[in-house]
């Protein structure tokens, strides 16, 4: 693998000088940026880098590929913590439906939504979910994302549900990106258990999580707790299991209700909690006191015209912060972290550092990468992203809808 060396970077941001815990509360408005910068790159790893004042003389020419990044921003790729990029149908006609007046609740208890589209799924073939799944791979990487988690749970059923970790598998084998994969059984009822839904929560617990943890085919394990969804009771059985199986907790709580699904992940040790768009005084206290990353998904709620999570508060309360996409067919068709950003800042007030460090290291750490992804350190992985010629980090959340990437170098 030749050496690369970029040269005259206007500004080199995501500097960490080591390697680190996820950043929480204050720690998260300190973005470090060299002016004037170079990196070299080892074999995929950062191996040095520093002001172009200090490069004479350190670099080893031979054998090395130059990029000239005058104008330009390097800074660590994206790392989205929360996607369900493995589905089979776009779901558009929800979306007029949801227009017209009815809820995403709604349309769900109706039997669209999840249901919909594991209907769509279980026909699909595994190698048409494998290349549309790529061709969404390909899209995120162009707006600057790195690295991914991608959930199953478009299955809700033993063999859908174990073709979709296989597609991630997959996935995970043909891409360049790196790839986590969560095991997301319990993301809704199929209706032949509708009236007894505690037997599906014993096909996950007995038919499913055994030959998942068998095959190695999952890293973590999710449950989405919400009203005419799983139950705190149920969350609870269904991560004990996860936990005795090796996977630690990435959980769906609080998107419509606060149920006390935070503290019951945080009990199982999740490594984070996600979408918190309802969040009460015991949920902030039980995050304070835990080592789990709480995780917005700012697109969700702009695309479901739902409350944005109170990060501010969450910060205030020296919480570690992450941001993602959640990428999927139904509440957030869009992979694109910039616009996770915008909306970070813009209705969530945080400012474009805060928000970048939620979307690159604490993103890494809401996927356990953060020793290797995420930052600017050297011996990390030199997964990074060359942004076009702009004026300053700022922008990237400021102008909103444009796409600053030029370029996404991944190792
Ligand atoms: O995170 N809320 C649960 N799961 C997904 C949406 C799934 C879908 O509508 O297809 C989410 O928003
Ligand atoms: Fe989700």
């Amino acid at each position: 693998m030749a050496n690369i060396l970029i040269k005259n970077i206007k500004g080199l941001g995501g500097i960490l000088k080591e390697n680190n815990t996820p950043l929480r509360g204050k720690e998260m408005a300190n973005f470090d940026t060299i002016s004037d910068a170079f990196l070299a790159i080892e074999d995929g790893e950062i191996s040095m880098y520093g002001p172009m004042s200090e490069l004479a003389g350190v670099i080893d020419w031979n054998n090395l590929e130059v990029i000239d990044a005058e104008g330009k921003y390097v800074l660590p790729a994206f790392c989205d913590s929360h996607t369900h990029i493995v589905f089979a149908k776009t779901r558009e006609d929800e979306f007029v439906d949801r227009i017209k007046g009815l809820s995403y609740e709604e349309i769900g208890k109706k039997g669209g939504g999840i249901l919909n589209s594991a209907r769509k799924l279980a026909d699909m073939p595994e190698e048409e979910l494998v290349a549309d799944a790529m061709k969404r791979l390909a899209l995120i990487k162009a707006h600057g994302t790195g690295a991914v988690e991608i959930k199953s749970g478009y299955g809700l059923s033993v063999a859908a549900e174990l073709k979709m970790l296989r597609v991630i598998k997959t996935l995970k084998a043909q891409s360049d990106l790196t790839i986590k994969a969560t095991f997301l059984g319990a993301h809704a009822f199929p209706m032949e258990y509708k009236e007894n839904q505690d037997a599906y929560v014993d096909l996950v617990i007995n038919e499913m999580l055994p030959i998942i943890a068998e095959e190695n085919l999952a890293d973590y394990i999710d449950v989405f707790c919400e009203r005419n969804y799983f139950t705190p009771e149920q969350l609870d059985r269904i991560l004990a299991a996860g936990v005795a199986a090796g996977l630690k907790p990435k959980i769906h709580v609080n998107q419509f209700s606060v149920l006390g699904g935070v503290g019951i992940g945080v009990k199982h040790g999740a490594v984070s909690v996600d979408h918190l768009e309802e969040l009460d005084d015991n949920d902030i206290n039980e995050l304070k006191n835990s080592k789990t990353i709480a995780t917005a998904l700012p697109s969700c709620s702009f695309f479901l015209n739902i409350p944005y999570s109170p990060v501010l508060k969450m910060l205030e309360n020296d919480i570690a912060v992450a941001l993602a996409t959640d990428y999927n067919p139904g509440s957030t068709p869009s992979g694109n972290m910039q616009f996770v950003n915008s909306l970070a800042c813009v209705k969530m007030r945080m400012t474009p550092n805060q928000a970048l460090n939620a979307t690159t290291i604490n993103g890494a750490h809401a996927m356990e990468m953060g020793s290797e992804l995420g930052s600017i350190t050297v011996g990390k992985k030199a997964n990074i992203i060359i942004t076009k010629e702009i004026p300053s980090l700022d922008y990237i959340p400021y102008s909103f809808g444009e796409n600053v990437v030029e370029q996404t170098l991944l190792f």
